[in-house]
């Protein structure tokens, strides 16, 4: 997902716009390393699920192959057009305000949690749709998760004076903190893991930083937008780029199984 806004009681701030086009050829990697989580959710025939931050659909595509009724949500206009296209049930919907009740068998995310800054919120609004004991499964980037990508657009937002609000717009929390946030939400936690993750990114860093990053390389216009990529690629060239030029981002999980107390 694809949160456009950071949700809070104030008006919703601009924070990540998507480009479906860029999000398929540098992001393919979020749905293809979903199997584990994936795994967790043991969709069944029949059951009725959402998809928290369903982005282009591509799991919910594969939810829905599961017999199960599914919703996906998102609030990337660009990326529920292609859900749309696949034939999916979608909605716009932000992940911080879920207005449905006692609906759905479980709730599934997965790469989205962490554009959504009041967890609070979206953990109250998955407890709310979610029927007694039903299950909330999911993956999200955890502690430590790009800290090497993040620490490069720190320095050199910092020598060029970008805003530091939007170099890591990011929630990353410690299995303490999210399973904190779980069980105060009426969850029982049943499994939590913070699960090291190297990603082999096919269409290099400057694909990832484009496509991830773009909050943070928008608020700088032509030419120096260009200048400042140039310069966290080569920041991050020494710890991220083997001798044949393959790029791995540092992924960092934070995969989770929780129950809804009845
Ligand atoms: C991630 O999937 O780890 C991620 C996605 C977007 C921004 C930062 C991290």
């Amino acid at each position: 997902m694809t949160p456009e806004t950071a949700f809070d009681t104030a008006p919703p701030k601009a924070v990540q716009r998507w480009s479906a086009s860029d999000y398929a050829r540098n992001g393919r990697f979020v749905h293809e390393l979903a199997g584990p989580v994936f795994a967790m959710l043991e969709a069944k025939p029949g059951e009725r699920v959402l998809d928290l931050g369903c982005g282009d659909g591509a799991l919910t595509a594969e939810i829905k192959a599961s017999g199960a009724d599914v919703l996906g949500v998102d609030l990337s206009d660009e990326l529920l057009a292609v859900a749309r296209m696949k034939g999916l049930n979608v909605r716009k919907v932000d992940g911080h305000a879920l207005d449905f009740v006692s609906e759905f068998h479980a709730v599934f995310s997965n790469a989205a949690l962490h554009w959504m800054r009041k967890p609070e919120l979206v953990i109250a609004g998955v407890a709310r749709a979610l029927r007694p004991r039903g299950r909330f499964v999911g993956e999200l980037g955890g502690h430590g998760n790009v800290a090497a990508i993040g620490t490069a657009m720190r320095a050199v937002g910092a020598l060029r004076n970008g805003d530091p609000a939007l170099v890591a717009p990011w929630f990353f929390p410690t299995v303490e903190e999210y399973g904190r946030l779980l069980t105060e939400g009426g969850f029982a936690v049943k499994e939590i893991a913070l699960v090291p993750r190297p990603t082999r990114l096919r269409t290099g860093m400057e694909g990832w930083l484009r496509t991830f990053g773009r909050s943070f390389f928008d608020q700088f216009l032509e030419p120096q937008r260009t200048a400042v990529l140039g310069e966290v690629i080569e920041l991050l060239r020494p710890s991220l780029c083997d001798t044949n030029g393959v790029w791995t981002a540092d992924h960092i999980r934070l995969r989770f199984f929780a129950e809804r107390v009845a």
